[in-house]
């Protein structure tokens, strides 16, 4: 069984996405949202800057740690970036699903090895950037929402625990792959906050209604004059007490 992430409250299913190439910052902003949020997601913006020592003092604040390495490569290669990244003890991590079901299995094979600490490992399906045309442009007929059940299926069959999805594709995927595949959903904006470049938004406690097992939120939260209060607020909002 993986280690998850574990949500016994409500802010616990927030990963913020800490994107900055300051390692300072990063370090002192997930300091000051312990309690507040249930972990902090890395990704290529921070890792390629800082790597796993980046990352382990990130890590020092002792919040669980998602590392969104979105890796997709021969099914070898995948197996060794993964099985690199498991002293870093992540509680997630993903691989693309267009990697395809070998890839995927090596990935999952490779978490595997971390026995009691295996990460969750997740499936990007189809990035939330690229729409109906995109797919066609790059030989994908059909649309987005049956490419993504497709892709969830085909990482459900071959070991991975879970997909990031957009919220609007929630309900499908719950539907074809049942309560316990994990659904991880960015794009998330509270009520209140700006909406940046994300174009298909849902509030915080909408994403869990709708079915999300966690959110992950940047810039409300990063880009607030007060991120620690941002967080508490977003905490109240998924509790229901806002
Ligand atoms: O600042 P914001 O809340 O938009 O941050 C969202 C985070 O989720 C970013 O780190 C972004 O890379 C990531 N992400 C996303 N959409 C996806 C997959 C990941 O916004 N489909």
């Amino acid at each position: 069984m993986p280690r998850e992430a574990e949500v016994t409250l409500p802010h616990q299913r927030i990963f913020v996405a800490i994107d900055t190439t300051d390692l300072d910052r990063a370090a002192a902003l997930a300091e000051s949202l312990v309690g507040l949020v249930g972990g902090v997601k890395l990704g290529k913006e921070f890792l390629t800057a800082h790597g796993p020592q980046g990352a382990r003092r990130v890590a020092q604040c002792g919040m669980p740690l998602f590392l969104d390495t979105k890796f997709h490569d021969i099914p070898n290669t995948v197996a060794g970036a993964l099985r690199a990244a498991l002293p870093l003890k992540p509680r997630l991590i993903n691989v693309h699903a267009a990697g395809g079901a070998a890839m995927m299995r090596a990935a999952a094979d490779a978490a595997a090895e971390a026995g009691d600490d295996r990460p969750l490992v997740l499936a990007v399906t189809v990035l939330t950037s690229l729409d109906d045309d995109d797919l066609k442009a790059i030989g994908v007929t059909g649309e987005v929402e049956s490419q993504v059940v497709r892709l969830a299926r085909l990482a459900q069959d071959n070991g991975i625990d879970g997909v990031v999805c957009s919220a609007k594709e929630v309900t499908a995927l719950r539907d074809a792959c049942g309560p316990n595949f994990k659904l991880l959903t960015p794009g998330i904006r509270p009520a209140w906050s700006a909406t940046g470049d994300q174009k298909r938004i849902v509030t915080p406690a909408e994403a869990v209604r709708l079915g999300s097992d966690y959110l992950v939120i940047g810039r409300p939260i990063t880009g607030a004059d007060d991120p620690a209060d941002a967080a508490r607020r977003i905490g109240e909002e998924l509790a229901g007490n806002a």
